[in-house]
């Protein structure tokens, strides 16, 4: 990636601010610059959005997860998603994948893209990946854990992590047992999404299930669910045992979550300072490492349309905009609609209400 332009004076000063409240933690052996991190989210977790996000104060980031088969085969597109950019200080990559001897030929592949750590997808719900025995299917046959996760171990010399979820079902809430296997088989931590495979995304996240793992852990582990608006996180990460806490849906409709969640005093106020101004300057530097990434313009403008329009969510007129974005095929005009539609907000707040279900699908 070649260098971007600073922000200006006013945003970089905005940043500075939250990011002095930051605490750099280690988990294992990799340091993170806070104690939270961008959940891995396909279809968005690529570079360019990761770079960003580690612009605006994700401690780490996560890709979204990628097929070991794809890797095996050595499907070009499977490998660019593997890329990492030397600018990218903490970022791993995911892997999906249902046997041992498979995921770790691909575990050694990944590797040699230069991520910080791999991770394990255990919590995708999707039955496409479940039926093969992927994903969240791995938190059902415990007995295949250890032997796979020392044989992708290894072939690494980076750590390996995982993502799980609760359990199965409410009857087979079986994390507990997965961290104990994990810790013994050589893994670095955990991270866990507070819901049962069959909730998928329906209900919410059982934090008091999550906090109860700390009392029994015996490696790192890393909370997830519903923490949507700076305010939640804030309070979450004020009285989590959890060594770190990873954001996903949330830093889609407010790419400032990172920063504005870090000042707990600022947080509670529920009031926002960044504007309309600020978010025409990310959405700039998204356009910059987009385009630097994917050289195609109808590739650019897809990855970029459904940013502006999740950063848009919540601000005055956003439909309205909405429409006319989706309507314009072009990468350049689509920037101008944005930039005029950005520079109009003023002082305008976001209004987002968090009461209505937002992406209720994913793969993890
Ligand atoms: C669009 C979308 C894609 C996702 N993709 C992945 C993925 O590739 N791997 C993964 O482990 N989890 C994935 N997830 C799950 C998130 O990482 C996270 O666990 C979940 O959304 C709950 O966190 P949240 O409430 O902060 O969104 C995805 C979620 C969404 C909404």
């Amino acid at each position: 990636m070649k260098s971007v332009a600073p922000f200006s004076p006013i945003l970089t000063s905005k940043i500075e601010k939250f990011q002095s409240f930051a605490k750099p933690t280690s988990l294992g052996t990799v340091k993170f610059s806070s104690r939270l991190i961008l959940a891995p989210m396909a279809g968005i977790c690529n570079l360019p959005y990761r770079l960003l996000m580690q612009d605006l104060g994700a401690g780490g980031t996560v890709s979204e997860l990628i097929s070991c088969h794809g890797i095996n085969y050595g499907n070009q597109r499977t490998l660019e998603m593997l890329k990492i950019d030397p600018l990218e200080k903490t970022a791993g990559i995911q892997l999906f994948g249902e046997e041992a001897e498979s995921m770790a030929r691909a575990a050694e592949v990944a590797e040699s893209y230069g991520p910080k750590f791999l991770d394990i997808n255990m919590g995708c719900p999707v039955n496409k990946v479940v039926t093969k025995g992927g994903g969240s299917a791995l938190m059902r046959e415990v007995k295949n854990l250890a032997p796979l996760f020392e044989k992708m171990r290894s072939k690494l010399k980076i750590p390996l992590s995982i993502k799980i979820r609760t359990g199965w079902d409410a009857n087979s809430l079986n994390a507990g047992e997965i961290l104990k296997i994990a810790h013994e088989s050589g893994i670095e931590w955990v991270a866990i999404h507070g819901r049962t495979r069959t909730q998928q995304y329906t209900g919410t996240a059982n934090w008091d299930f999550i906090e109860s793992l700390n009392e029994i852990k015996s490696l790192p582990l890393i909370g997830n669910g519903d923490l949507h608006h700076p305010f939640g996180v804030s309070e979450r990460l004020q009285k989590t045992q959890c060594n770190a806490l990873m954001l996903a849906r949330g830093a889609l409709r407010n790419p400032f979550i990172f920063l504005e969640s870090l000042d707990s005093g600022y947080a509670s106020q529920k009031r926002s300072v960044f504007n309309g101004n600020d978010y025409w300057e990310v959405i700039q530097r998204l356009h910059v490492y987009i385009t630097e990434t994917f050289h195609d313009e109808r590739a650019s403008l897809v990855q970029l349309r459904k940013l502006i329009v999740w950063f848009a969510a919540g601000f005055p007129h956003a439909a309205a905009f909405r429409s006319q974005i989706f309507t314009c095929p072009h990468l350049e005009d689509t920037m101008k609609l944005t930039e005029d539609y950005f520079l109009s907000l003023g002082e305008s707040q976001k209004f987002i209400n968090y009461d209505e279900v937002f992406m209720s699908s994913g793969h993890g």
